[in-house]
């Protein structure tokens, strides 16, 4: 049943990539549980707005789901309290009445914060042109039953991309690490036969941009997996390693 609830946010705000940054806290009343968290926001941004103050930024696209722009911590967890969601799909019948939440931006030097929750993540759009395409020509589309892929492969490589690049398992571990992002997007395409010509100089070219951007190590504590919206699985870490090792091996005889 649809409550109201009053609530207190304690929201980073900084002005730009140079500035220090702080966290100012606001009010807000009369807030329906219906709502999703952006909205919420958006009803705080129109009281800022008429008051004359800057609203708070922050990114959001789709709102549902697919786009993976509403980057934010709230209460110390990437996407907020609950599992295998985006900010944009969590509603505020996840809070009490009365309750403080604490809304940051995802905290990696590879994402600069831009401005309050905004943060830089053209570190993942360089890695995904470092090698997260099938250059080969693949024609027209064929009939479906024409290129047989067994079941299981489709499956794995279709659950590999539905990663929606939106940064929550690197703001969630705490080396920084970008490997569940990486190892989706190489699996996606290592388990279908159109991914193979390139598979090995993929492989090798997304890692090394992946370094070079300074994205951390994996120490496999898979805090990435746990907050990641879309439940992306660690198999794939271990699939893409698998394959970086092989590449490596063929390359140096
Ligand atoms: S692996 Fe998950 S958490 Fe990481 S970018 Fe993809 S969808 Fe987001
Ligand atoms: S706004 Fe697109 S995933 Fe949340």
């Amino acid at each position: 049943m649809e409550k109201n609830l009053n609530l207190s946010l304690k929201v980073w705000r900084q002005k730009n990539a140079k500035d220090k940054g702080q966290f100012e806290t606001y009010k807000v009343n009369d807030i329906s549980t219906d709502m999703s968290f952006l909205e919420m926001f958006d009803v705080l941004n129109e009281r800022l707005i008429v008051e004359g103050k800057e609203p708070i930024a922050f990114d959001h696209d789709c709102r549902e789901g697919i786009c993976g722009m509403c980057s934010m911590f709230i209460n110390g967890r990437p996407h907020g309290p609950k599992q295998g969601i985006t900010t944009c799909q969590l509603h505020m019948r996840s809070f009490n009445d009365g309750d403080t939440i604490v809304v940051e931006p995802w905290r990696a030097s590879p994402f600069p914060v831009i401005k309050d929750l905004v943060v830089d993540r053209s570190a993942f759009d360089r890695i995904i042109s470092a090698g997260g395409f099938i250059s080969i020509n693949t024609g027209n589309a064929q009939d479906a039953n024409a290129l047989p892929i067994p079941k299981d492969d489709a499956d794995e490589s279709f659950a590999a991309a539905s990663c929606i690049g939106c940064g929550a398992c690197v703001a969630a571990c705490k080396n920084a690490s970008a490997m569940l992002f990486v190892s989706a997007k190489v699996s996606q395409f290592a388990l279908l036969p159109q991914g193979q010509p390139e598979r090995k100089q993929r492989v090798m070219e997304m890692v090394a941009q992946m370094d070079s951007e300074g994205f951390g190590s994996c120490t496999n504590t898979g805090a990435c997996s746990a907050e990641c919206p879309k439940e992306i699985s660690l198999t794939h870490i271990a699939r893409m390693n698998r394959d970086y090792i092989s590449a490596e091996l063929s390359s140096s005889k």
